[in-house]
């Protein structure tokens, strides 16, 4: 089926197919950003503002420079010096943003359903960067997105997800895309980050971390996310690394072959050590590069492009 979809708002409501198509989109324009000129008309004459409501390092830049590679005018909103400053609700911001001729919003938020709001509010696509513990799809598309490059096809890999799920926009998006795809996934951590209602979305839930880690193909890291966090959900911090933290002691549990993923920002010896973030398993600055290709994919097909046309320029 052709993509139509205006707006990207979560990975839930997406179906398989377009999630294969933002893939394919994506390794497209990959090839592209392989080249010594590594723009493309796409969007040339859209501008695209990314309306960042909470910090971000990985997604803005790689949506800032996701945009640009396609030609488009980007505003990145500087919230701290901007008019939220003295009391702005985000209505009024976003509608302002639409007034002064913007194409498309890219919006990351504290408060889970808020592109969807914006979505009902505006004329212009709204693509999710982030909404609290809710969703971060185009994370969930490029972490997938690696993991094929990797494994192929996903049909039956065992990826395990690792940490903080119960506050993890990441873990959904991921458990939604990867659950359409057929990946068998497996949540790890303690009952109080992973509990057992987890199963309801398809997923296996584990609290044995050997048992877990011992067929996994992928095995991803969760930070703890304490701004999400109203009360402490296990004693410390250094509690918590020694039930849960990745080491080497315990990657060698884990088949020779499994990658290991984060979708940052990573804390270092807390949720997995240095020596296996930097080591030759991971894949985290993969990720990290594949962002920009998936999230040129996210603007172009929501911007009405066609991934046949994409597909027809790379090669
Ligand atoms: N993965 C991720 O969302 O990172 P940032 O918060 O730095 O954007």
């Amino acid at each position: 089926m052709p993509w139509n979809r205006k707006h990207l708002l979560t990975i839930e409501e997406i179906r398989l197919d377009e999630i294969d198509q933002v893939h394919a989109t994506a390794a497209a324009f990959k090839k592209i950003l392989g080249r010594s000129v590594k723009k493309v008309p796409a969007l040339r004459g859209k501008t695209i503002v990314n309306l960042f409501l909470e910090p971000s390092t990985r997604t803005r830049m790689a949506f800032d420079m996701a945009a640009k590679r396609l030609s488009a005018d980007v505003i990145s909103f500087d919230a701290a010096t901007s008019s939220t400053t003295k009391g702005e609700t985000l209505r009024d911001t976003a509608k302002n943003i639409q007034a002064l001729n913007a194409d498309m919003i890219v919006i990351r938020h504290a408060a889970a359903g808020s592109p969807l709001y914006l979505s009902r509010i505006l004329d212009i696509p709204v693509i999710n960067a982030g909404d609290g513990a809710h969703e971060h799809p185009t994370q969930g598309l490029l972490d997938t997105f690696t993991m094929k490059e990797h494994l192929g096809d996903l049909k039956g890999r065992k990826v395990v997800i690792l940490g903080d799920i119960l506050f993890s926009r990441v873990a959904r998006s991921n458990i939604h895309a990867l659950t359409k795809m057929g990946a068998a996934v497996t949540l790890v951590g303690p009952s109080t980050l992973v509990p057992h209602w987890f199963t309801a979305l398809g997923v296996t839930v584990s609290h044995d971390l050997k048992s877990a880690l011992a067929d996994a193909e992928v095995v991803m890291l969760l930070r703890i996310q304490h701004e999400r966090q109203a009360s402490s959900h296990f004693p410390s911090l250094g509690e918590y690394t020694s039930m849960f933290g990745l080491n080497q002691a315990r990657a060698a549990w884990l088949n020779p072959k499994a990658i290991i993923m984060h979708p940052g920002p990573i804390n270092r010896g807390v949720e997995i050590d240095s020596e296996l973030a930097d080591g030759k398993r991971s894949v985290i600055l993969e990720q990290v590069a594949n962002g920009i290709a998936v999230r040129m994919a996210v603007l172009y097909l929501c911007s009405g492009g066609s991934p046949e046309l994409a597909i027809a320029g790379a090669e």
